[in-house]
C-alpha cells in the first residue's frame, strides 16, 4: 500500500516502485516502528487530536499487530512500499478509516530516523555486550600466560622479550577504547525525532518531550530541519564498527602468523578450524582470516554512508533511504564475527616452551646491554654504540650475547664488567621493565586485573540500558 496518491492521475510506473521499494529489508524496523506509534498515539491522545475509545481501538491494534509481525502471521505484501505503509496497512485492515489517525502531526520523516534511532540503541547494546565478552575472553587468554616470554616484534623482526600475556593483553585495550566510544555515542543516538513532522515541526499540540520520555530517549531534537535530516549517529556507528573491525583483523592478523607452521605458538581449536577439500593434512584458521576480510566490508559500509550524505540538502531527501542497508549489514557482519572470534581466542592454546626458546634470539636483549651502561652514567648514543658492537662480534663469531667472555665485554667497554650477565637473560630483562604499562609480568598483571574490573563496570552499564530499554519496548 502506498501512503500517497491523492494528487496523482496515474500509478507508478513498475520500475519507480521497483526501486523506491524499501520493504524487504527495513521490514526489521517494524517492532520499533509500532513502538513509536504506540508513543505517538499517546500524545494524540492526551491533546485530544483522537477520542479516548478510538485511541483504545487503535493501542489494542497496535499490540495485536505486534504480536502478528513477531510471530510472522501479518508479514508485507508485494504492494507495500515500506515498513511504514505495510503496518499502516495492517491497521486499516484491522481498524478501517481509523487506522489511518495516526498519520496526523507525523511524516515517515522523522518516523523514519526515530525508528532507525531505536533500532540504533538495541543493536549497539547487543555488539557492545559482545565486545565485553570478547574482551573477558583476551583478558582470561592474557593471564594465562603472564609469566611465559616471547620474542616481542617491531617490523615482524625480534625487538625485545616480552610477557606473552603482555602481548595478548594489548587488545582487549583497544576494545576498551571501542566501549568507551559506544559509551559516548549514546548521548548523540539517543536523541528523539518524534515530532520534527515533515521538516518544520507540528502545528498541532504535540508535545516532543514527553514523545521523547515514552520512547526512553535521554533527549529531543533541538531542530526541526536537522533532526529528519540527521544522520550522524548512523555515520558515527558505522565508524565505531569499521574500527571495531580494523582491530577484529588485527587479532585475525596476529593468528593467522601464530599458526602457521614457520611460528608455530598457537594450536588453534578444532572447533575453531576449517579443512581444505583437496590437503587431508590441511587445519586452517579461518576464522581468523574472516575476521580480517570482513574488515573490508566494515569500512565500505561507512564510506557509502559518509558519500551518500556529504553534500546532501536538507531536510529529508530520499538519498537517505540508502542509509539503512549498509547499516544493517554492519551489524549482521560483527553479530557473526564477534562470538566466532571470542570462541577462537578462548580455545587458543600457545606453545610456551616455543615461545620462550625463541625470546631471547634475534639479539633481542642488546637493548639490555645500553640500558646496563646509562645505568652506569655512559650516554646513552655511546652505550647504543657499544652494545651494538657486542652484536656484531657475536654475528661474525656466530655466538649469542650471553656467551661473549668478560675480556670482549670489557674490550667493547670497559664499563661492561661482569654484572652485565645478570641482564642478558629473557627473566632480568622483563622483571626490570616494571614502569606502569611495562611487560615486567608483576605489573602485566595488575594491567589485566584493572582492565577487567573496568570491563565488568562497561558490562553492567550495558546490561542495565538493555534492561531499562527492553521494559520501554514492552511498556
Ligand atoms: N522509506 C523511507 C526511508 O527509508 C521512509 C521515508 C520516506 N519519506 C518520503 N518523504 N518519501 O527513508
Amino acid at each position: 500500500m502506498a501512503l500517497w496518491g491523492g494528487r496523482f492521475s496515474e500509478a507508478p510506473a513498475d520500475a519507480v516502485f521497483a526501486l523506491s521499494r524499501s520493504v524487504h529489508y527495513d521490514w526489521r524496523l517494524a517492532p520499533y516502528d509500532i513502538r513509536s506509534s504506540l508513543a505517538h498515539l499517546s500524545i494524540l491522545e492526551s491533546s485530544g487530536l483522537v477520542a479516548k475509545e478510538d485511541a483504545k481501538s487503535i493501542r489494542a491494534a497496535l499490540v495485536k499487530l505486534s504480536s502478528e509481525v513477531l510471530s510472522g502471521k501479518f508479514v508485507a505484501d508485494p504492494e507495500d512500499e515500506d515498513v511504514h505503509s505495510a503496518l499502516e496497512r495492517g491497521l486499516t485492515q484491522k481498524l478501517g478509516a481509523i487506522g489511518g489517525a495516526l498519520r496526523a502531526g507525523r511524516s515517515r520523516n522523522d518516523q523514519v530516523t526515530t525508528d532507525l534511532r531505536l533500532f540504533a540503541i538495541d543493536h549497539m547494546l547487543e555488539i557492545a555486550a559482545l565486545i565485553t565478552q570478547l574482551n573477558s575472553a583476551i583478558l582470561n587468554k592474557a593471564n594465562e600466560y603472564v609469566n611465559d616470554s616471547a620474542p616481542g616484534f617491531t617490523h615482524i623482526q625480534h625487538a625485545q622479550p616480552v610477557s606473552f600475556g603482555h602481548e595478548v593483553a594489548k587488545h582487549a585495550q583497544a576494545f576498551s577504547r571501542d566501549l568507551e566510544r559506544i559509551n559516548d555515542w549514546f548521548k548523540r543516538a539517543s536523541v528523539s525525532s518524534l515530532g520534527a513532522g515533515a521538516l518544520a515541526g507540528s502545528s498541532l499540540p504535540l508535545q516532543p518531550e514527553v514523545t521523547a520520555k515514552n520512547l526512553g530517549f535521554e533527549s529531543v531534537f533541538a531542530n526541526s530541519i536537522d533532526a529528519v535530516s540527521d544522520r550522524d549517529y548512523v555515520a558515527e556507528a558505522l565508524f565505531i564498527f569499521a574500527l571495531i573491525g580494523t582491530h577484529l583483523s588485527r587479532i585475525g592478523e596476529e593468528w593467522t602468523l601464530w599458526a602457521s607452521t614457520e611460528f608455530a605458538w598457537a594450536k588453534v581449536a578444532d572447533q575453531y578450524s576449517t579443512g581444505s577439500s583437496i590437503m587431508p593434512q590441511k587445519k586452517n584458521p579461518d576464522m581468523a582470516e574472516l575476521a580480517r576480510g570482513k574488515s573490508g566490508r566494515l569500512l565500505g559500509n561507512l564510506v557509502s554512508v559518509m558519500t551518500m550524505l556529504k553534500g546532501l540538502p536538507f531536510a529529508y531527501n530520499r538519498d537517505l533511504q540508502e542509509d539503512k542497508e549498509p547499516f544493517f549489514d554492519s551489524i549482521d557482519t560483527l553479530l557473526l564475527v564477534l562470538p566466532a572470534v571470542t570462541g577462537m581466542v578462548a580455545t587458543t592454546n600457545f606453545d610456551r616452551e616455543k615461545m620462550a626458546l625463541a625470546a631471547p634470539t634475534g639479539f633481542s636483549l642488546a637493548t639490555e646491554i645500553a640500558d646496563y651502561l646509562v645505568l652506569k652514567n655512559i650516554p646513552f648514543a655511546t652505550a647504543h654504540e657499544a652494545a651494538g658492537k657486542c652484536v656484531a662480534l657475536c654475528e661474525s663469531t656466530s655466538r649469542q650475547l650471553h656467551q661473549l667472555t668478560d675480556a670482549e665485554f670489557e674490550q667493547v667497554h670497559p664499563a661492561l664488567d661482569g654484572g652485565v650477565r645478570e641482564v642478558l637473560t629473557v627473566k632480568g630483562a622483563l622483571s626490570s621493565r616494571k614502569t606502569s604499562g611495562g611487560t615486567a609480568p608483576k605489573i602485566v598483571a595488575e594491567q589485566i586485573k584493572k582492565t577487567m574490573e573496568l570491563n565488568s563496570q562497561h558490562a553492567k552499564k550495558i546490561a542495565d540500558r538493555a534492561k531499562a530499554f527492553s521494559e520501554m519496548m514492552s511498556a
